[in-house]
């Protein structure tokens, strides 16, 4: 919900102005202070602000400029802070985040008071912020356009929140694929192995076990911090190093990597081409590269739902080893693994076996550089 209103609750002329937008939740207000403190962190920082715990006074900073200095930082609660909206000229306003219980809910509130003082006194340009910079985002917010990307975004392509963490800590039907995937890789204490898009950092876990060193990378600030925690001892060993960054552009130097792989992450790359050229740029000669994705048969069933099924891409086999040959790989082929087994030694639950028992669904290109 969002509002503009004067202390009376009237659509302000443009000073004094109160801007509200709240929501109702059925969690405590310790819950939802947590939840709301922990992602908002996140939030700000995909939007290039950040808290700044280091000082006496938790701050939001952008591009190094103080935005907000906190006031109150009451969990459970309420956070203010005082809002510093302009460089150019002096002028704060209040901002109020306060978590109050009502018959088994909670309101989060999130008021900038004081925001006419901010916007000027002519109550046409105040009602004209609003409307676009508050209420259009939240028109679009809820059209099925940006909520099918927000869901696709939140549990798979930069999963973000409680329940992706708890998914992606141990994503157990990912586990066939992991264990096809290190099948052909074959991995070795030699080997120097770099995961594209590693989630919740579990196939790394796995694949540390042979004695390999690695490094990872992945967009999701969420699934980077949670990949550095299942991973802590291989970090602190100096065995693994994973970077916030993007598969179509490897902060890393030519020639690095002995082996790649890829797995649930080719659907949603937007240029898998310039991501396949990235790994044969970073992988040594004779490196080789493994990825794993759902095929075209998979598309809307329960392993690869709406609204995400339509937002992924799926590949024809062809397409896949011709986009591998035009990145630079001399030798690129599909195979179709079979993973009762592994669906089985990974603990699949009976009833949801029948996800893995043709080998249609999986695609596993498997490749290597001259
Ligand atoms: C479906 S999850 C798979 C995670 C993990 N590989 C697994 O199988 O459990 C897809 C992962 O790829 C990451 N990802 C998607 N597109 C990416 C991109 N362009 N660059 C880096 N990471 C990306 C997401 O953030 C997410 O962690």
């Amino acid at each position: 919900m969002g509002e503009l209103k004067d202390k009376d609750g009237d659509i302000t002329g443009g000073v004094g102005g109160t801007v509200t937008s709240s929501v109702d939740v059925s969690l405590t207000p310790k819950e939802a202070f947590d939840v709301f403190a922990d992602e908002i962190e996140l939030a700000l920082a995909d939007r290039g602000m950040q808290i700044d715990r280091t000082g006496a006074e938790k701050k939001v900073m952008q591009r190094g400029v103080e935005v907000g200095t906190v006031k109150e930082w009451k969990p459970g609660e309420r956070i203010s802070f005082l809002w510093r909206p302009k460089t150019w000229e002096p002028a704060t306003s209040e901002l109020v985040i306060t978590f109050s219980q009502h018959e088994g809910e909670t309101t989060v509130s999130v008021e900038q008071r004081g925001w006419g003082h901010v916007v000027g006194s002519d109550a046409k340009e105040l009602l004209g912020w609003f409307t676009g910079e508050m209420a259009a985002p939240l028109l679009q917010a809820s059209s099925p356009d940006r909520l099918g990307d927000w869901i696709t975004d939140r549990i798979a392509r930069r999963p973000t929140g409680a329940r992706s963490k708890d998914v992606y800590r141990n994503p157990l039907y990912h586990w066939p694929n992991f264990y096809a995937i290190l099948d052909v890789l074959a991995l070795r204490p030699e080997d120097h192995l770099l995961e594209v898009g590693c989630g919740g950092g579990a196939f790394l876990h796995e694949a540390l076990k042979s004695g390999c060193t690695a490094e990872a990378i992945d967009h999701s600030r969420e699934m980077v911090r949670l990949a550095s925690e299942t991973n802590r001892a291989s970090l602190a060993g100096s065995r693994l190093k994973i970077t916030l960054g993007d598969a179509g552009s490897l902060p890393y130097e030519d020639g690095k990597f002995t082996c790649a792989v890829m797995t649930g992450v080719l659907g949603f790359i937007p240029d898998p081409l310039q991501s396949f050229k990235e790994i044969t740029r970073v992988l040594k000669s004779g490196g080789r590269f493994v990825a794993f994705t759902g095929s075209k048969e998979m598309k809307g069933t329960p392993a690869a739902p709406e609204p995400a099924a339509s937002r992924l891409h799926f590949y024809e086999n062809g397409e896949l080893e011709d986009m591998a040959r035009r990145a630079g790989f001399v030798y690129a082929k599909v195979e179709h693994p079979m993973l009762l087994e592994e669906a089985r030694k990974a603990g699949v639950p009976e009833s949801d076996l029948v996800m893995f028992k043709g080998a249609a669904f999986s695609q596993l290109l498997v490749a290597r550089k001259a």
